[in-house]
């Protein structure tokens, strides 16, 4: 199911959906794909940005690919619903708990990030965001205030939800280097000490071979920055993950490099880049493709099973940023190629 969304995000999905179809010729696959509105766009046709036959269709779909949502055109404080809702309905929905954002500099885009190539080459870091708990999700309200009024959200977690975010994370560090780095704020936040607690317990007693540190939310915003070849697996709330994760996306070098994967038990994957509908670009084909098609390699391997053709996604983008392909945000100023290029190298690549 596509969800193209608002902004760049019907740009990126359509090289992202010409990928699928060039791995379907390739491997002889066929693919069900179709289509759906959510977000602004939807709020503009039906009044809701989740609307009840986006949500019918996308339980019904065994894999989900996003461009973005959201835009200025719907940020009026006083409205009664937002583009964003729609996903972060989508995400509670579908039960997607677990965001999976990999942060893994290319080689031969070092020079893209604003920091030294010493301190990002060698970089793999894999964040593990809990998506649909935490202050996302809490209670929220306004209520009269003698200055107006005042505003809350709740940040709360379970012993649960805490416990099924960081087995994700214990069980991905044991296919890499077996390590994992706990992110809280427990010197500050009752809801952290809970984490923090739960967290141990879970790696104590079910990944003892795995190596565990706590890193306070603060100190790790700089220390991605300082020292980010240190760090293996990353598991943090919602609201830190997102943070940091944006943050991260300068460690490649473009936020338009970044996919992510959200997973729950059971039921189809929510593949999405990292970055949002970036306003500032739609509509003049400056948008990177490459993270929504990174995200459907994301979703071959986890979704559908098919590790071999993710690879070959993953393998078609190395060889054409290699070949020195870049778009406006990678190409530090150079001549550059608009989405629509880059996502036909890309194809073509997959093709040969
Ligand atoms: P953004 O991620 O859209 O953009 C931040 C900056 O990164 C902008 O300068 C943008 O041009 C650049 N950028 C982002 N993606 C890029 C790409 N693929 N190629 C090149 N450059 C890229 O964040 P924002 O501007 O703060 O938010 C805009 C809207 O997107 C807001 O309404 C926000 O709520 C929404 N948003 C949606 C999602 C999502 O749908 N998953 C994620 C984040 C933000
Ligand atoms: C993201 C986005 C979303 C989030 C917004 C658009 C709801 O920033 O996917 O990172 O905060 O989770
Ligand atoms: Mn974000």
């Amino acid at each position: 199911m596509l969800l193209p969304g608002d902004g760049i995000g019907p740009e990126v999905v359509a090289e992202a959906e010409q990928v699928i179809g060039a791995i379907a010729r390739r491997f002889g696959h066929t693919f069900d794909v179709r289509s759906c509105d959510m977000g602004g766009i939807a709020i503009d046709k039906y009044g809701t940005p989740l609307p009840d036959e986006t949500l019918a269709a996308c339980r019904d779909s065994q894999a989900i690919l996003l461009g973005a949502v959201g835009g200025p055109k719907w940020d009026d404080p006083t409205a009664k619903t937002r583009p964003e809702a729609g996903l972060l309905g989508l995400r509670q929905e579908l039960g997607l708990f677990a965001n999976l954002r990999p942060i893994h500099p290319h080689p031969d885009l070092l020079s893209a990030s604003p920091l030294k190539s010493e301190i990002v080459s060698g970089v793999d870091i894999l964040f593990v965001r809990e998506l649909t708990g935490g202050i996302y999700f809490g209670d929220s309200g306004r209520r009269e205030h003698p200055s107006g009024e005042e505003a809350f959200n709740v940040m709360c977690y379970s012993t649960h939800e805490v416990e099924r975010v960081v087995r994700v994370a214990g069980e991905s560090a044991r296919t890499r280097r077996g390590r994992v780095t706990s992110v809280d704020k427990a010197n500050v936040l009752e809801v952290s000490r809970l984490w923090r607690q739960v967290a141990e317990r879970v790696i104590r007693d079910e990944f003892p071979d795995v190596e565990y540190e706590v890193v306070l939310v603060d100190a790790m915003a700089m220390h991605l920055i300082a020292r980010p070849r240190d760090f293996d697996v990353v598991v943090t709330g919602n609201m830190f993950g997102d943070i940091l994760t944006d943050a991260a996306s300068m460690l490649p070098g473009s936020l338009g490099l970044l996919p992510s994967a959200s997973l729950g038990d059971s039921g189809p994957g929510l593949y999405e880049p990292i970055h949002g509908s970036a306003p500032d670009i739609a509509g003049q084909g400056l948008a990177n493709p490459l993270a929504t098609i990174l995200a459907t390699a994301m979703l071959l391997r986890h979704s559908l099973a098919l590790e071999q053709e993710a690879v070959h996604v993953e393998q078609a983008v190395q060889t054409v940023l290699q070949a020195g392909h870049r778009t406006a945000d990678i190409a530090a100023g150079a001549p550059h190629l608009s989405t629509t290029e880059m996502g036909r190298l890309v194809v073509e690549q997959i093709e040969s």
